[in-house]
């Protein structure tokens, strides 16, 4: 279910596009024929992941380019906008860590709320008339277990400042495409809430590297590596079945063709609200027990106290984007998911060196 014009949106300006996620998408859109611009003002992302899309992209149907900006430079990126004439803007570029959100509050709201809120002006200022958002499935907060699946009609109510800098994103969309649409200057926007993303290009070429490393496949793979001595699981006294904690692992490549099938089926006006996860979960002790048969090597693991403000159980109902646009996972067997990023990591001993 694409629109009429799909085939005519092809210029698209990928914000974070060193970062992890972003740096993924802008390589996929690369190779799909589109016009990328990627955009990062490097303070979390690499130039190592740059410099990889940029390898890529001399072999690719479509072109990368680069440039170094931050999000809140308003007039800078309007200008951009408009002489790119781009068609879609990809949001990436945030700050990510929930400990440092609970820590450090207003970084997140400067950022991620006060950054996003720039670009959407510099994006009303240029008419560019898609927007996709890379929003979490953070801003649900801790669900009752009945909302588990949880489908896009659960209440959002985050538990920390990361999930609410996000939510309130969301509600800047949801206001600013009404307000367009009331002007006659229909602006579409879509707000993608990722579950646990994880696992790499399967060609290896960018990778996970976040610094500090807080995510739970990455870790245990560093075990493995022996750069890391051991992992700590973060409680065993979970209403689970294992006693560990369930998350939904999506591939960040089902992730971004997620985003590739909205933007393309974006229509004037619409506001569009998806979750993005396979619909089901594993805990913590079955994704250790993937990444020891993945790479093959012990992996210790020791017990560890409860992380506060984990919910014992998440996993999406992604029924909604699988109805409406027939998006599907193809990565569905967790030990492939791990086989992707232990290939990134084995190439790139040292992540992408120095920041
Ligand atoms: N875990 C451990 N030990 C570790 C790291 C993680 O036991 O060293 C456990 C966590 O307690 C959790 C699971 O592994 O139960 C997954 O943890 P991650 O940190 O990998 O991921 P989260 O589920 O905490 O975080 C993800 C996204 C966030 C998002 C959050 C929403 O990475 O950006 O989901 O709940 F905010």
């Amino acid at each position: 279910m694409t629109s009429p014009d799909s085939t005519s949106i092809n210029r698209v300006l990928v914000t974070g596009a060193a970062g992890y996620i972003g740096s993924h998408a802008a390589l996929r859109l690369t190779e799909a024929g589109c016009e990328v611009t990627g955009y990062d003002d490097l303070s979390r992302g690499h130039r190592g992941a740059i410099m990889a899309i940029e390898q890529a992209a001399r072999t690719a149907s479509g072109s990368f380019s680069f440039i170094e900006g931050s999000i809140s430079d308003r007039a800078g990126l309007a200008k951009i906008l408009r002489e790119r004439e781009i068609d879609v803007v990809m949001h990436f570029a945030a700050f990510a860590y929930v400990g440092e959100s609970v820590d450090i509050p207003l970084r997140y709201y400067d950022n991620n709320t006060g950054g996003a809120c720039r670009l959407l002006e510099a994006v009303q200022d240029a008419g560019v008339q898609r927007l996709v958002f890379s929003s979490t499935c953070a801003t649900y907060g801790e669900p009752p277990a009945d909302r588990i699946p949880i489908a896009e009609d659960c209440p959002q109510s985050p538990i920390n400042p990361y999930g609410h800098s996000k939510l309130m994103v969301e509600r800047m969309l949801q206001d600013q495409v009404a307000a367009m649409q009331s002007a006659g200057q229909p602006f579409a926007a879509a707000a993608l809430r990722y579950f646990n993303v994880a696992g790499s290009d399967p060609q290896g070429r960018v990778g996970e590297d976040h610094r500090p490393e807080t995510h739970l496949i990455p870790i245990c793979l560093e075990v493995a590596a022996g750069r890391r001595e051991a992992l700590t699981i973060f409680g065993e006294d979970y209403a689970t079945p294992d006693g560990t904690c369930i998350r939904d692992y999506v591939h960040v490549l089902d992730l971004v063709d997620a985003h590739i099938e909205v933007m393309r089926a974006l229509q004037p006006g619409e506001l569009r609200r998806y979750n993005i996860g396979l619909g089901h979960g594993w805990s913590v002790r079955e994704v250790l027990e993937s990444c020891r048969r993945v790479t093959g090597r012990e992996i210790t693991a020791r017990q560890g106290p409860r992380r506060a403000g984990d919910p014992p159980e998440l996993f999406a109902d992604a029924g909604r984007i699988s109805r409406e646009l027939g998006w599907e996972p193809k990565f569905t067997d967790l030990d492939e998911t791990v086989a992707t990023a232990w290939k990134w990591m084995q190439a790139n001993p040292q992540g992408y060196g120095e920041l």
